[in-house]
């Protein structure tokens, strides 16, 4: 095989749940990638096992201590893989110019600068962070514009926009769109009453419906800030308003959003609740490639579901919608004080319910600014996380 005619993959965040799913599909298509890079925070030992199987040139950990615990096992192994550590390597090595895709799939804000850095180097990037995306919307694809990348949205609902749309090069008037559908399963406590949402667990939020999922991703799914996160991330992908997007709750995960047409057509796209799926498509697109998911069984389908979501007892969706209609620094402010407040919850130190609250005082009290560049943004994301820390200790006292 001449490897240099392979498509050669980095991964920002290997170890977790959509790394896993990429190098699952990857695995299945040896003709067509070679892994470059893979990436960790502190998983020192799932890397070296990824390591083991794909042999790239790189592993970066973020974290110093973990990287000197991969480069004893890789040693011991006689691998040739080098390790690096750190947030300067990981930029530098995605950018390099023996990348050809890029995999963003670290989890929360720290994947912005790794993400920023495939954008601005003229990667396909098979975007799964979301986060990045609304702390940084324009900035982050006028990077991608100037250095000729190619975003492919991966999240499955964008995905699912993605492929409902035939040309990509006509704006939402010219194209005829009139809506964007985005669905949404509702999340495990979608029947919960208020009394029964003041008592919820992290055990019981992380209990995901339909899709298995990193515990951050989870949580947002649960409280329906990742539906407010999506609609944000689709403003952005789509260069849509916020008044071109419904949020719709389809407690089947089928349908993974849908795009209605000036005409009266709804173009759909369905499939299993499984993000190889979407991961194939991003990494191949326009072509097909297999990517291990069974077709639906369309028999076996009892029926499917829609209802409005319920803004009063899931919050977190209107501060979203509130945080995109602000806009300027606001969804870098809502991102952050989430992720504090995701935190405190998976720690037990507040309740599903002041989650919300956590995040609505940071929104009030936070300075917004336009988002103009990247030093704004991540004092924006500085600064809020600071402050919601100051009212989450005000939470505990
Ligand atoms: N999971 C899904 O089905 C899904 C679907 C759509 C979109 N997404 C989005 O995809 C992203 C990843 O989600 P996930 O569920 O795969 O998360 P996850 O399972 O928690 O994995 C996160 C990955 O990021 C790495 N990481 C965490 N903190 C880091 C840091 N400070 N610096 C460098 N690397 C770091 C982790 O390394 P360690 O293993 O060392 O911690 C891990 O490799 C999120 O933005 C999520 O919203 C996920």
């Amino acid at each position: 095989m001449d490897v240099t005619s392979l498509q050669s993959v980095a991964i920002l965040g290997s170890t977790g749940s959509i790394g896993q799913s990429t190098l699952d599909v990857i695995a299945r298509h040896p003709d067509r990638y070679r892994v470059h890079m893979l990436s960790a925070n502190t998983s020192a030992d799932a890397l070296f096992r990824q390591c083991k199987q794909f042999q790239p040139r790189y592993a970066v950990m973020q974290n110093e201590a973990a990287a000197e615990q991969l480069v004893q096992k890789l040693r011991a192994d006689n691998s040739d893989t080098q390790v690096l550590h750190g947030d300067n390597a990981l930029c530098e090595c995605v950018s390099a110019n023996d990348v050809d895709v890029a995999v963003a799939a670290i989890v929360g804000a720290a994947g912005l600068s790794s993400t920023l850095a495939a954008a601005s180097s003229g990667k396909r990037v098979i975007l799964a962070n979301k986060e990045a995306l609304v702390m940084s919307g324009s900035l982050l694809m006028q990077k991608a514009s100037e250095s000729g990348a190619l975003i492919m949205p991966t999240d499955s609902e964008h995905n699912a926009i993605f492929q409902c749309i035939a040309d990509h090069s006509l704006n939402k008037k010219e194209a005829g769109i009139e809506k964007i559908l985005l669905t949404g399963s509702g999340g495990p406590l979608r029947n919960c009453s208020p009394e029964a949402l003041s008592v919820v667990t992290p055990q019981q939020a992380l209990k995901h419906p339909n899709w298995s999922m990193g515990p951050k991703i989870s949580i947002d799914s649960a409280t329906l800030m990742n539906k407010g996160l999506e609609v944000i991330e689709a403003c952005t992908l789509f260069s849509l308003e916020l008044d071109d997007i419904e949020v719709l709750i389809h407690p089947e995960s089928v349908i993974h959003s849908m795009v209605q047409y000036r005409d009266g057509s709804v173009l759909a796209q369905l499939g299993r609740p499984d993000m190889r799926t979407p991961i194939a498509h991003a990494l191949a697109w326009p072509e097909r490639i297999e990517s291990g998911v069974e077709p639906l069984n369309f028999t076996e389908m009892a029926g499917l579901h829609f209802e409005a979501p319920d803004l009063k007892r899931f919050p977190c969706l209107r501060l979203a919608f509130e945080a995109q209609r602000t806009g300027g620094t606001a969804p870098t402010v809502l991102n952050a004080a989430n992720e504090i407040a995701v935190d405190a919850f998976l720690n037990e130190s507040v309740s599903f319910l002041q989650l919300a609250q956590l995040i609505e005082d940071t929104l009030s009290y936070a300075k917004i600014s336009p988002a103009v560049d990247l030093t704004t943004i991540i004092e924006a994301d500085r600064d809020a996380r600071i402050l919601a820390k100051t009212k989450l200790d005000k939470l505990l006292v």
